[in-house]
């Protein structure tokens, strides 16, 4: 196992105040509260309403880390907002988000993309930058308002998603020997059309007609995606806890993307571990893609679920279809 060069110095999450519940849901479409838990676990979401942005929640989340921190703005020289919600298309909203919250211009700051799998790919790319030595201090935010592509119609999608974000603060390690131990990435790049939004980019630019007829909106194929995120999360599971010598009885909290219940089980299932060592907190968020690890691992902390000395195992999997997995000792 690698000692860790870059460890987390800070978290902090934003949640907004509307929280939208399965009840609510079933008043205006045909589905019910009794569904959606079965299915997905989920009992309710939050919402942002329009005066609340992307970078907005970003900034709150941010604010949070750098005061657990104990870090002030001015020392962060790199800024990596993971989302598929940006502000606008173009520019980066890390830019937007730079600018509220007063950091340098120095700064580096650019948007990742990569869904669900957002923050644990942000991991990976913010602590390397850091390695190398060329950044000293770095914040990564996970922040969505997927509510803005969703279809609010489509009953099959519209129950699953929420909005949110969450921070932590990067820099280098210290003698105790805490932080990112490893990280695993991949994607499947050929089922890309199991989750997508297939128009409104540049190989189809937005038109009136593509507007009506809802193709800006999240698009899904529950049932086959369901499968697949289930394979993934297990094995790069698996993967990443050979690979540095672990088993899973070395893991005190597994931290999966949480996107439903069910397929959270499914893995625990496949890994042969208790439901008791994941952290599970979809029933209160639903599905806040790359706002959900963070959010998680926020919550840990702060509930006691993780001490000092504990070894984290994330998992993620989202559209892409990308996934991964990270080894991280607090
Ligand atoms: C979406 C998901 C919850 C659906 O669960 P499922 O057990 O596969 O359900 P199905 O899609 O087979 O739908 C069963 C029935 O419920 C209906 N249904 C779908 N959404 C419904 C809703 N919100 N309320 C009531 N009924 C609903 C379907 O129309 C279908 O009806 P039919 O049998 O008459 O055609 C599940 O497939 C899933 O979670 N997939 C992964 C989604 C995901 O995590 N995406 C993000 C990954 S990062």
């Amino acid at each position: 196992m690698a000692t860790p060069s870059i460890r987390i110095l800070g978290t902090g999450a934003h949640a907004p105040t509307r929280v939208l519940t399965n009840a609510e849901l079933s008043a205006k479409i045909e589905t019910s509260d009794e569904w959606i838990v079965t299915r997905s676990g989920i009992r309710e979401r939050r919402v942002a309403g329009p005066e609340e942005a992307t970078s907005d929640m970003a900034v709150a989340a941010a604010r949070a880390a750098l005061a657990d921190a104990g870090i002030a703005a001015s020392e962060i020289d790199l800024l990596v907002l993971a989302t598929v919600t940006p502000d606008l298309t173009m520019p980066a909203s890390a830019c937007s988000v730079q600018h509220k919250l007063g950091l340098p211009h120095t700064t580096a700051c650019f948007d990742l993309s990569a869904a669900c799998s957002g923050f644990v790919y942000g991991l990976d790319t913010a602590a390397a930058m850091v390695q190398s030595g060329r950044y000293k201090r770095a914040l990564l935010i996970g922040s969505e308002k997927l509510s803005t592509i969703i279809d609010w119609s489509d009953r099959t999608t519209c129950v699953l998603f929420g909005d949110g974000a969450a921070a932590v603060v990067l820099g280098p390690s210290d003698a105790s020997g805490a932080g990112l131990i490893d990280v695993k990435l991949g994607a499947y790049g050929d089922s890309l059309d199991l989750l997508y939004v297939p128009k409104g980019g540049s190989t189809h630019p937005p038109t009136a007609e593509s507007i009506a007829a809802g193709d800006h909106f999240i698009k899904m194929k529950g049932k086959e995606l369901f499968k697949l995120a289930v394979r993934a999360m297990a094995e790069t599971a698996r993967d990443i806890l050979a690979k540095n010598g672990l088993t899973s009885d070395d893991i005190g909290l597994i931290i999966p993307h949480q996107a439903n219940q069910r397929i959270i089980e499914a893995v625990a299932k496949q890994l042969q571990l208790p439901l008791e060592r994941f952290f599970v907190n979809v029933d209160r968020y639903g599905n806040t893609s790359a706002a959900s690890i963070p959010i998680a691992i926020d919550e840990a902390r702060r509930s006691g679920r993780i001490r000092p000395g504990d070894v984290t195992l994330l998992v993620a999997f989202g559209a892409g279809l990308t996934y991964g997995s990270a080894l991280v000792r607090w």
